[in-house]
């Protein structure tokens, strides 16, 4: 054990009270922060390495030991509080960094520990030297003028904001230090350090972690390499330029992926889903596609403006292909909501899906560091939007593609090419909208949509206060005229 790990080993514990270990990779990272080992660095690891709670743990024992200046900058306030949550969370774990700790009027310890959404904290060291820890963005931090700055998930800050964290370094130009820390999700500033020798680099992808037998097994590789954004969160290797554009956006899919979707020989098997993309007037188009767990074929498209004749259309081609109501997907934004309403009216209650609305959140287990004491379940996401779930989600439609779907040929499929996406400022998975496509030259994407659509997750509905005589009242009725059960 090197002596800083055994530093944290003794000064700060988990939820159950047990020393925390760092492996030997967290421990080049607090080692680099809290001994400043460098003035410049750049820290790129793959995802859930521990890069937030080694360099949380850093900052703490650095602020409590020297009068310094620390401001944890990020994409946005949520993210840089992901340190700071750490810094609260262990705070009062052991005396030397719970006795430096200034209280500010009202605080309770249990209270900080618990919540851990203190923005600002204050140590002081010696008698007139204090030091402090804030997070902010990077306007707010201008305005602190912090020498010591982090940045976490760094690749996600942009290039104007990290001029201003640069500008801030500028205005104390001895003793500066700045460390970056992030998944490489753009070609930006972030790209540059990795490139400037002026920054110490500690890189840490899945590989290695593997090989050391500690935070990451090869069945988590397995599961996670066709995974949109694999290359970048577990083999930390910046999208090359002809990949990313400058702004962070990249394909989806490929001709390559298509063209061997195309090719694939499976037989259809599983559930049968119809995916309806409505026109929006104009030259759009309505589309139709079928799918199945192994494969998607296109069985419609055409310029109908009639809703009455599309929803007509969709029931045939439902009846023909033998797919339940519920398994219709209709993204029920703008005209789709109109023959929705339709559809209804004729007893076809199809799944409606709204494009925009929220992914839908997963029941997390509550990090045990990050929340001690807490078995709570948290509801996440990482897509900004359905939209954004179903394209480029873990179980998606670009997952689905390269793994095991077959395409039945069709000339539309070559939408799918245009598809982009890529990490906002918040970490969160966003596909190009329409609009912005548009501005591009690329019309609307009817047939991808589509497709998209029967990736759509079904959001359970739950029932409070359950009456089981209403329920039951009601009786079986026909669901969907004309179709079986
Ligand atoms: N040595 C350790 N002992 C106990 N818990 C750990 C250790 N290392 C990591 N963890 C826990 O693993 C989880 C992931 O750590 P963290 O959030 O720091 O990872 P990250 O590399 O920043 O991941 P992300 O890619 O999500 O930003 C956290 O709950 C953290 O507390
Ligand atoms: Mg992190």
């Amino acid at each position: 054990m090197t002596e800083t790990q055994a530093l944290v080993a003794r000064m700060y514990k988990d939820d159950a009270g047990r020393p925390i270990y760092l492996t030997g990779g967290q421990d080049d990272i607090f080692s680099a922060i809290a001994q400043k080992r460098a003035p410049r660095l750049h820290i790129m690891c793959h995802t859930r390495y521990g890069k937030s709670m080694s360099a949380g743990l850093a900052v703490l024992t650095r602020a409590a030991s020297f009068p310094e200046k620390w401001a944890i900058i990020a994409g946005n306030k949520d993210k840089a509080g992901i340190i700071m949550s750490v810094v609260n969370a262990h705070i009062f774990d052991n005396d030397f960094t719970k006795s430096r700790f200034i209280p500010e009027k009202g605080d309770d310890w249990e209270e900080i520990r618990r919540f851990r959404n203190k923005n600002h904290i204050t140590f002081k060291i010696a008698d007139g030297q204090y030091s402090e820890i804030f997070i902010g963005s990077a306007k707010d931090a201008l305005g602190f003028g912090a020498p010591n700055i982090l940045e976490d998930e760094s690749a996600l800050i942009n290039d104007t904001d990290h001029s201003l964290v640069m500008r801030m370094l500028g205005d104390n130009p001895v003793d500066n230090f700045l460390c970056k820390i992030g998944n490489p999700f753009a070609r930006n500033h972030f790209l540059a350090s990795f490139h400037d020798p002026a920054y110490l680099k500690i890189v840490w992808d899945c590989y290695q972690s593997l090989k050391e037998g500690v935070r990451m097994t090869q069945q988590v590789i397995d599961e996670n390499r066709r995974y949109v954004f694999f290359k970048i969160l577990y083999e930390c290797l910046f999208p090359s330029a002809s990949e990313m554009d400058e702004s962070g956006w990249m394909y989806l899919v490929t001709d390559v992926d298509i063209e061997a979707a195309q090719l694939r020989q499976v037989q259809p098997y599983g559930m049968r889903r119809l995916g309806h993309d409505v026109a929006r007037g104009g030259r759009n188009y309505n589309a139709w596609v079928l799918r199945t767990d192994s494969h998607a074929e296109v069985v419609g498209k055409d310029l109908e403006a009639d809703l009455i004749k599309t929803g007509d259309k969709t029931m045939e081609l439902a009846k023909k292909y033998n797919v339940m109501a519920s398994e219709i997907f209709i993204d029920d934004g703008g005209v789709g909501g109109g023959e929705v309403d339709y559809l209804a009216s004729k007893g076809c209650k199809v799944t409606k899906v709204n494009f925009g609305s929220s992914a839908e959140k997963e029941a997390v287990e509550v990090d045990n560091v990050l929340h001690p004491g807490s078995t709570k379940k948290q509801a996440q996401t990482e897509y900004a939007n359905a939209r954004a779930e179903m394209y480029a989600g873990r179980d998606g439609m670009a997952v689905w593609l390269r793994s095991i779907g077959k395409l039945e040929p069709h000339a539309d499929w070559s939408q799918l090419t245009q598809i982009r996406y890529r990490k906002n400022s918040s970490g969160m998975t966003v596909i190009e909208p329409k609009e912005d496509m548009r501005k591009r030259g690329v019309e609307s994407p009817d047939v991808a949509d589509a497709l998209a659509l029967t990736f759509a997750k079904v959001k359970n509905v739950v029932y409070h206060d359950i009456d089981p005589a209403t329920i039951l009242a009601g009786g079986v009725k026909p669901f969907f005229p004309g179709m079986p059960g």
